[in-house]
């Protein structure tokens, strides 16, 4: 079956071609960083505009580098949500065209989903039932897979998404935009033991996270030191960084252990970081967890990672009608 991907959720117009679920035919991501860059953060109107530009081009040139033609497709598997509501219609209308014109099944896929699938598009993939730590911009959850299409939620953000906080830090240390590869940059030649920022702990037991706190200790530091040298910046983002990673793998350790976890994945842009990649494989390898890790491209917002997901639930026999729509707040569990 080969299956198209659309992914427009956020600030990213993506767009890729899947034979059988697995094989990636072609993968292209065209990023709008240099549109949010001068604020810092994205702007939900101006993403949503690059997307309209982008999405039939983006769309054309996947086809072309997997060397199909529309009526080859089985399949479109398009981002339904959760995102921006203005960045989702406009995959959703191309998706849903796309479908009208060429009668082609379409479905519609949770993005979160979608992160999960990333992990199938490696060599080896997951087992279920597995534990996965989603880690991205707008969102950071632990789910319970038990088996194909069925998650549970155990934990996630009470306040900010980790990356959020990755990208609010990064402006605050005027480090840019993206802020996660910028202060995984800035921590390299910084000593993660300079500064003691509090890690959150939930007095209910809970496998949430809180990542406002951190912000907010970051933030108040740069302010009381004034200016902050180019050394004293990469002290700064390093502590951060570590604490950020120390708060995911403790509660990621504390969920695997009460549901009695072997696997865990690890998805999400926030999930292309090199210490958290590697103090969670320390912490599963302790406890004899495998743990899978997609590749950096895949964990950062892709349409393969999409249309693996909806290869499933094609396969499966879902159908969305014509009349499916974006959903900005749409749950997985
Ligand atoms: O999954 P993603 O591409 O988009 C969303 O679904 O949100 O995640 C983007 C987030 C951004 O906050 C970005 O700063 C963060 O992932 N990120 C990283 C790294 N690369 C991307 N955070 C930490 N370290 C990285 N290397
Ligand atoms: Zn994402």
């Amino acid at each position: 079956m080969i299956v198209l991907g659309i992914e427009t959720s956020c600030d990213e117009t993506a767009a890729a071609v899947l034979d059988g679920g697995r094989k990636v035919l072609s993968s292209v991501v065209a990023s709008q960083d240099d549109v949010h860059a001068p604020y810092g953060g994205v702007v939900p109107e101006l993403a949503s505009r690059r997307h309209l530009e982008m999405i039939v081009p983006v769309i054309r040139r996947a086809l072309a580098e997997a060397g199909v033609g529309l009526r080859d497709l089985d399949g479109i598997a398009v981002t339904q949500g959760p995102g921006l509501v203005g960045s989702l219609l406009v995959g959703c209308s191309a998706a849903k065209a796309l479908a009208w014109v060429h009668g082609t099944p379409i479905v519609g896929v949770n993005h979160l989903e979608g992160h999960i699938y990333a992990a199938f598009l490696e060599e080896r993939v997951p087992d279920f039932p597995f534990l996965a730590l989603v880690v991205s911009g707008g969102h950071t959850a632990l789910y319970a897979a038990e088996t194909a299409r069925r998650y549970a939620r155990v934990g996630q953000t009470r306040d900010d998404a980790a990356g959020e906080a990755f990208d609010k830090v990064a402006k605050l240390l005027g480090l840019g935009y993206p802020g996660g590869p910028a202060i995984e940059r800035a921590s390299l030649g910084g000593d993660a033991t300079a500064i003691r920022f509090p890690t959150a702990t939930m007095s209910d037991r809970a496998m949430d996270f809180s990542f406002s706190g951190i912000k907010t200790a970051v933030s108040l530091h740069v302010r009381r030191a004034g200016s902050l040298s180019a050394a004293q910046v990469s002290d700064v983002a390093a502590s951060f960084q570590a604490t950020v990673v120390k708060m995911l793998v403790k509660q990621t350790v504390l969920a695997g252990t009460r549901l009695g976890t072997r696997r865990v994945v690890l998805t999400g842009g926030v999930a292309a970081n090199t210490h958290l990649r590697q103090m969670l494989e320390r912490a599963c390898g302790e406890r004899g967890w495998e743990l899978l890790v997609p590749s950096p491209r895949l964990c950062t917002d892709n349409a393969a990672m999409i249309a693996a997901a909806g290869n499933d639930r094609l396969e499966a026999g879902e159908r969305a009608p014509l009349t499916m729509n974006a959903i900005p707040d749409l749950a997985l569990a």
